[in-house]
């Protein structure tokens, strides 16, 4: 059956607009729905049909070839379910022919499509050929609100992250790890805890946090009134840099948007970034972190909060007063109704 042959690929013969006989063999209902599309389609600067004499040479052979060449056009619709637009896209194929009825559309296409499709002529010209012609691209892009929603995707969860992770050699810091730490703990935890890197025992282990900083920790956590398990602690980089080093600018470009699919994946109301390194990967803040630290930020649709680094906390102990008050700060903040 051929489908909408294009006046430059066939010798057009009767157009159908003035097809005297055919219309009338068909009922009024039809008639009106078939004068509905073609309409639509002169308003979308689609005003020749053609229809190839019966028994026409290769009319079979040809029409194959079209149909392959030019399937049936796909009318995009406003209606933003997918299913509607399957359904309106199979009433959208119009098939004119002799051996089948041909299928119409059930109801008219949108007035507010036509007028995008419009908006897509040349400035003052009429379509070029092309733009006549029905293509075999996507539906036409509209505009922001005439265009359905693109299809909602699914979060990932910390097994598709670890999985693409793999045996990570995207940066020099696999050349000395022992082991990558990816991260551990709740894998919806409302808290999540972001440090620089792991240290020997982390790279050893391949757990985060298990030496003497993580030790002091687990105290917070505790002091907020949770368990190690309820939260979720990882690092900016999963690989233990040489000499407990800060890692590199290429280290953390490299690992941390595995970071950021963690944290979409968990979801969590709280990261708290533990250290200057994981304030300033999370949040680009670049200010010392002594005039940032116990503030809390936008982070996407959740908050940051920005705490001393343990480690930091061991090296001066004095500090420990203020590491302290910034977690009774995270303990409030989770009390708090979300
Ligand atoms: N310091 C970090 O930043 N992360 C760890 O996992 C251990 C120590």
């Amino acid at each position: 059956m051929a489908v909408f042959q294009h006046p430059a690929r066939c010798q057009p013969s009767v157009p159908l607009r003035f097809a005297p006989g055919y219309l009338k063999a068909v009922d009024n209902k039809l008639r009106d729905e078939i004068t509905a599309w073609l309409e639509f389609y002169r308003d979308l600067g689609i005003e020749d049909f053609y229809r190839r004499e019966p028994g026409s040479r290769s009319e079979t052979a040809d029409s194959k070839l079209e149909s392959r060449q030019h399937p049936e056009p796909r009318i995009p619709s406003p209606d933003p379910s997918a299913k509607a637009l399957r359904r309106q896209s199979s009433g959208a194929s119009a098939t004119f022919g002799r051996q089948a009825e041909p299928r119409v559309p059930t109801r008219r296409p949108e007035r507010s499509v036509a007028r995008a499709l419009e908006r897509r002529r040349p400035l003052g010209g009429r379509p070029s050929p092309e733009s006549r012609a029905p293509s075999l691209s996507p539906p036409l892009s509209l505009s922001l609100f005439e265009a359905p929603p693109p299809p909602r995707r699914e979060p990932e969860t910390l097994e598709q992250v670890r999985a693409d992770l793999g045996d990570c050699r995207r940066c020099r810091l696999a050349g000395g790890r022992q082991t990558i730490v990816f991260g551990q703990g709740n894998p919806h935890a409302e808290l999540v805890f972001v440090g620089e890197g792991p240290g020997a025992d982390e790279d050893e282990q391949g757990l985060p946090f298990v030496g003497r900083a993580g030790q002091l920790l687990n105290r917070m956590i505790q002091f907020v009134g949770m368990k190690r398990e309820e939260v979720y602690i990882c690092n900016i980089v999963k690989c233990r840099p040489p000499g407990n080093r800060t890692p590199g600018k290429d280290e953390v470009d490299a690992c941390s948007p595995f970071l950021f699919r963690q944290i979409e994946a968990i979801r969590p109301r709280l990261v708290c970034c533990l250290g200057a390194p994981a304030m300033k990967t999370l949040l680009g803040i670049k200010e010392g972190i002594t005039r940032v630290r116990g503030q809390f930020f936008d982070y996407g649709s959740t908050k940051a909060f920005v705490a001393y680094h343990p480690a930091y906390i061991l090296r001066n102990p004095r500090e420990e007063k203020i590491l302290r008050e910034d977690f009774e700060t995270i303990r409030e903040f989770l009390k708090s109704p979300r």
